[in-house]
């Protein structure tokens, strides 16, 4: 299976769940990333702001800022140079940018990498040995490769999303760790 087949094919599976299930889903997805060591032990999230389909991150980050902790959100700058991490105080701030999705405006306040602790990472599929995919843009890999190495990258699917094998190419970077509406993978 190709890239492409496995993206059209997820993008149509999420298409096909009700809000209703969307929601359960959701909250059994926040409720184990709250509960994990990983949430816990952080200080500075760094996370993507759900659009759509997605896995819901508008309740986190809601729920992130009331425990104390620190969040920032991707910002788009161009495909070269690919996207920043912008400290945030709230969703009321972001206005939609790159296809639609809410992001930080040209005056919020750049995030340093070596300050996240956590990293919320997304994606159209996943395998458990932490393989992934995106929808396409080498976005979130240039910006993960760019990380230190120590930092958790911690996936958040629906557990549909899950397959048996991503094909995986040089540049694309691995997920630690995915959370799902059914459990968590260790990868
Ligand atoms: N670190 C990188 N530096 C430069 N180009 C990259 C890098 N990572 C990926 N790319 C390029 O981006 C394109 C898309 O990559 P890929 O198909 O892996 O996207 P994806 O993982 O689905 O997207 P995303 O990372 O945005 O979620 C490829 O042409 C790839 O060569
Ligand atoms: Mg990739």
């Amino acid at each position: 299976m190709d890239k492409v087949f496995i993206r059209k094919e997820m993008i149509k599976r999420r298409e096909e769940i009700s809000l209703a299930q969307k929601s359960h889903m959701d909250r059994e997805i926040l409720k184990r990333l709250l509960e994990s060591k990983y949430y816990n032990n952080s200080n500075v999230i760094f996370t993507f702001v759900s659009f759509k389909k997605e896995v819901d991150t508008h309740n986190l980050i809601g729920q992130a800022l009331k425990d104390g902790k620190k969040i920032c959100v991707p910002r788009v700058i161009n495909k070269k140079s690919g996207m920043v991490a912008c400290y945030i105080d709230g969703l009321h701030s972001l206005t939609p940018g790159c296809m639609g999705i809410l992001e930080p405006g040209e005056n919020a306040v750049l995030a340093n990498k070596d300050d996240m602790d956590l990293i919320i990472v997304p994606g159209l599929a996943f395998d458990r040995k932490g393989g992934r995919i995106g929808y396409g843009g080498g976005y979130y890999d240039k910006f993960l490769e760019e990380l230190p190495g120590d930092i958790p990258k911690v996936a958040i699917a629906y557990d549909f999303q899950i397959i048996h094998d991503i094909p995986m190419h040089q540049h694309d970077i691995k997920v630690d760790l995915i959370i799902t509406d059914k459990g968590i993978y260790y990868c």
